[in-house]
């Protein structure tokens, strides 16, 4: 796989400094993620925890959410930012609203709160075989 770029780390860097504003006062675990729609725009989100614990959203929807009633429909890259010791990989429902909006070739950027590491992967590799009409 090929070497993270600098637009790649940058937008790791916007999701990394999305994550502060995360409000997870029950979980205490900020997640931050920056998607970069097709015209160039960028949208980022942190999760938004609720006291009814089921209706939190997560960073990777805030950032989709955000982009898409601004009107985006098509993205090109997500980076997503959580996590110390191990990175947050999306969860399985932010996988299949990510589908709606991303081809399978999309990038996914994967990277702990801080560090060096960054696990680039696909869209196609972290959702095979997601839910299609
Ligand atoms: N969370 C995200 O925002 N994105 C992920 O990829 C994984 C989990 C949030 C949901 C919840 O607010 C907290 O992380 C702990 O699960």
């Amino acid at each position: 796989m090929e070497r993270t770029s600098e637009w790649e780390r940058e937008l790791v860097g916007m999701a990394r400094t999305a994550a502060k504003e995360a409000y997870c006062p029950y979980s205490h675990y900020p997640v931050g993620a920056a998607v970069l729609a097709e015209d160039g725009t960028v949208f980022t989100g942190c999760n938004v925890e609720n006291v009814s614990y089921g209706l939190s959203n997560c960073a990777e929807r805030t950032a989709i959410f955000k982009a898409v009633s601004e009107g985006r429909r098509a993205f090109s890259a997500i980076a997503i930012a959580g996590g110390t010791k191990s990175p947050a990989f999306p969860c399985g429902a932010c996988r299949q609203v990510l589908a709606e909006f991303c081809r399978p070739e999309t990038v996914v950027l994967i990277a702990t709160l801080r560090g060096r590491k960054i696990i680039r992967t696909t869209l196609r590799e972290l959702l095979p075989f997601g839910f299609t009409l």
